[in-house]
């Protein structure tokens, strides 16, 4: 098995479960974490560039941090404040950004970055898609340069910003139809698999119980998942934006599924939906991987694992 680490750019909204991607990635020994790009999503992007910032500082890591788009390619703009927080960090104690922001606007370091990897850039995307719809419009040649797409987005059954339509994508349909148009290997893990990938309060305890200030604010900010996924009858805090990651680091903790995925940008009640097509008559070319399912013990002990290494 090779060891070199794998190049990869975090493009994100931070966001609660955001930055317990970011703690993932950051000291994930399998990666080199090239940038974190963020965008508005969750909160504006002032407090999303900054609150990347301020999780690599708890994380003891200095990455880049370059801000992107300031809102969708289209239409208005969409939050979750009312789940993050005003702050997007839940108000939580984390501390404040121990180096600047990049000055490289985002769609540029993903295209520089992907072009001296010639290849071998990963990104992993759990915000609105808007910086990588950006990168495709003014980087036509970008697909050719770039390994896959690992994002977290979309939902084959129900949504959970409107009825039709999951957050990521609904915040910017236009960008996610790009994204998934571009030719550029994708892999989507919607709720259909973030809901089933759980952690309960018991699992929680655990987590909790590596003691650092790392785990605690990953403890904290999934005992507020729990409460918040009691409407969708999930019997825990889904990982939404950690299991991209994980997919990106462990992906035989999943089920996937070959198949088609466009998105609904002109519905009147559909907009911002993933439609899927895996056994339609005319079932369409696959272009992407839909993470189906994952095996949840597993998984909550490899990511309590993964939050253990700030244990070290
Ligand atoms: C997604 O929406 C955001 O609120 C989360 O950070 C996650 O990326 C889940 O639908
Ligand atoms: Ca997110």
């Amino acid at each position: 098995m090779s060891t070199e680490k794998r190049p990869v750019i975090l493009d994100c909204d931070p966001g609660i479960d955001d930055a317990v991607a970011i703690l993932l990635a950051a000291r994930a020994p399998e990666l080199d974490l090239r940038a974190v790009t963020a965008v508005a999503g969750n909160v504006d992007l002032e407090h999303t560039s900054r609150n990347a910032r301020r999780v690599l500082t708890l994380a003891g890591v200095e990455a880049p941090v370059c801000a992107g788009a300031a809102g969708p390619l289209f239409g208005p703009t969409v939050t979750a404040g009312e789940v993050h927080g005003a702050d997007g960090l839940l108000g939580l104690p984390v501390p404040e950004p121990a180096f600047p922001l990049s000055p490289e606007p985002a769609w540029d370091a993903l295209y520089r970055e992907a072009r001296a990897w010639d290849g071998a850039l990963e990104v992993v995307a759990t915000g609105p898609l808007t910086n990588l719809g950006v990168a495709l419009a003014k980087y036509a040649d970008l697909p050719r340069y770039l390994r896959r797409i690992v994002l977290m987005g979309g939902a084959t059954a129900f949504g959970n910003t409107t009825p039709a339509a999951e957050f990521n994508i609904y915040a910017d349909p236009e960008a996610a139809g790009m994204v998934f148009r571009s030719g550029i290997p994708v892999v989507m893990c919607g709720l259909d698999v973030t809901h089933r990938a759980y952690l309960t309060h018991a699992d929680i305890d655990r987590v909790e119980a590596l003691g650092t200030p790392q785990a605690r604010f990953a403890a904290d900010t999934m005992r507020c998942g729990v409460a918040q996924h009691e409407r969708f009858l999930v019997p825990g805090a889904p990982m939404h934006d950690p299991c991209a990651m994980l997919y990106a680091l462990e992906p035989a903790l999943f089920t996937t599924l070959r198949c088609w995925v466009g998105v609904e940008c002109h519905g009147t009640i559909t907009r911002g939906r993933t439609v899927t097509d895996a056994y339609s008559d005319a079932k369409r070319e696959p272009n992407t991987e839909l993470v189906t399912d994952v095996d949840r013990e597993p998984f909550v002990d490899a990511l309590t694992a993964r939050l253990a290494v700030y244990s070290g």
